[in-house]
């Protein structure tokens, strides 16, 4: 009988770095179930679409300007029903969101195996980022197979005292590498208003930011750096894809409305995403999956947070940790623009950390392997 995966996502993040997974255990013989619990609606949607997987089913759980409470009962209750009329043998979870820790949670109520992908990853301060650095620490405890991006967030495992094994810890690369070379290959034309911006010649400064620490003060600050490199900079243009959180959205529009050089948009297809990061000089964002990419394509990405879970960004990655800082992120902003030294520095410190691409199929082998041995 075939071994029964069921692999959850909420959120864009997680579709999209677990689309190469699906992709890859539905090559092998496996019966693969997606189950969405919508905590993202429209923005999970474009993801998933991109790489031609239909969720199975959706828990629908999002609302406007949903709580933590809120997300977290939503989900546990909505998955637990569903594993309760529906077999599983595995549960493979992504990241760090509420989507990610309920569903292991309502897995391990169950006694059904959870395997984390993306484990290991650690800030080291429970309230940057948060409650991600909750969702990891709660996640990783539940799980039974942890898949680690790198050999930094293993050996994070390591010094908590799990119980690890050669045939429960896989180091895998981040499987948003697998997303990113799949969608680079098909070279996607970028679309409307994106190819007129882009055709204009001058420099292009790509802007994402929805973390819930940076809401309020931090993300209005990084709005007016924004507005110091338009002044100190008369060519460049500013690309501002607008996460769908109203939180978000109301600072951006609040500072960027009416400003000619800058175009705001509503959140980008992923193919459309990748070509803006492609023709940036410059990123900024407080995004993990951004500065995963970013040193993949050798774009350079000033990081809008104090902390980091991911300090292979700016040893052989491509990053810069800048904080929030009105001044700093502008300094640096203009440095990088300015600078053909500073740039090549930062470019050439050495491979891209996270991974060859091949992180699905290493996946996929784990979880053979751990078919195997139960
Ligand atoms: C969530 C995750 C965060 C992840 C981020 C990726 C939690 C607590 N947070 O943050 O870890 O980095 O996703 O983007 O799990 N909304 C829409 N349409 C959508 C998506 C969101 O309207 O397609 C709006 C809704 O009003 C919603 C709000 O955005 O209530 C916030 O969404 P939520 O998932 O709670 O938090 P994010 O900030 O998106
Ligand atoms: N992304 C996208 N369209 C956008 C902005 C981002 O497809 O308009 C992609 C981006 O390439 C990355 C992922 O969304 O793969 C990152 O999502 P987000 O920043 O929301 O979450 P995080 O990675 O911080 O958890």
């Amino acid at each position: 009988m075939k071994r029964k995966v069921i692999c959850v996502i909420g959120t864009r993040p997680e579709a999209i770095k677990m689309a190469p997974v699906v992709q890859a255990l539905r090559r092998e013989d496996f019966e693969v179930v997606v189950l969405s619990t919508g905590q993202h609606r429209t923005m999970l949607a474009q993801a998933l679409s991109f790489f031609g997987i239909a969720a199975d089913h959706d828990l629908e759980v999002m609302e406007e300007r949903q709580t933590l409470d809120g997300i977290t009962s939503r989900v546990l209750t909505g998955v637990g029903e569903y594993l309760d009329s529906h077999s599983a043998d595995l549960v493979l979870v992504h990241g760090d969101t509420t989507t990610t820790m309920a569903s292991a949670l309502a897995s391990f109520y169950r006694h059904i195996p959870v395997g984390h992908i993306e484990a290991g990853l650690r800030s080291g301060d429970m309230a940057r980022p948060f409650p991600e650095e909750a969702n990891r620490i709660i996640t990783d405890r539940l799980s039974s197979l942890w898949f680690a991006p790198t050999a930094g967030a293993a050996e994070n495992l390591r010094s908590e005292g799990f119980s690890l094994t050669e045939e429960n810890l896989f180091i895998t690369g981040n499987t948003v590498i697998d997303a990113l070379q799949e969608t680079v290959e098909k070279n996607h034309p970028p679309s409307e208003p994106l190819r007129s911006f882009f055709e204009i010649p001058g420099p292009i400064l790509l802007l994402t930011a929805h973390r819930r620490e940076s809401w309020g003060d931090p993300l209005r600050s990084v709005c007016q750096a924004a507005g110091d490199i338009l002044e100190a900079c008369g060519q460049i243009r500013i690309l501002v894809p607008m996460h769908k959180n109203p939180s978000v959205r109301e600072i951006l529009t609040g500072h960027f409305t009416g400003e000619e050089r800058v175009l705001l948009c509503d959140p980008l297809d992923y193919p459309d995403f990748v070509s803006a990061m492609n023709r940036s000089s410059l990123i900024l964002s407080d995004s993990g999956g951004v500065q995963e990419e970013a040193a993949f394509l050798k774009k350079i990405v000033l990081v809008l947070r104090d902390i980091s879970e991911r300090p292979e960004a700016f040893e052989t990655g491509t990053a810069l940790l800048v904080g929030t800082s009105r001044e700093k992120i502008a300094r640096e902003a203009l440095r990088v623009l300015s600078d053909p030294d500073y740039r090549r520095a930062i470019l050439t410190r050495g491979e891209n950390p996270f991974g060859d691409g091949r992180a699905s199929s290493r996946i996929a082998d784990g979880i053979r392997n751990f078919f195997r041995n139960r």
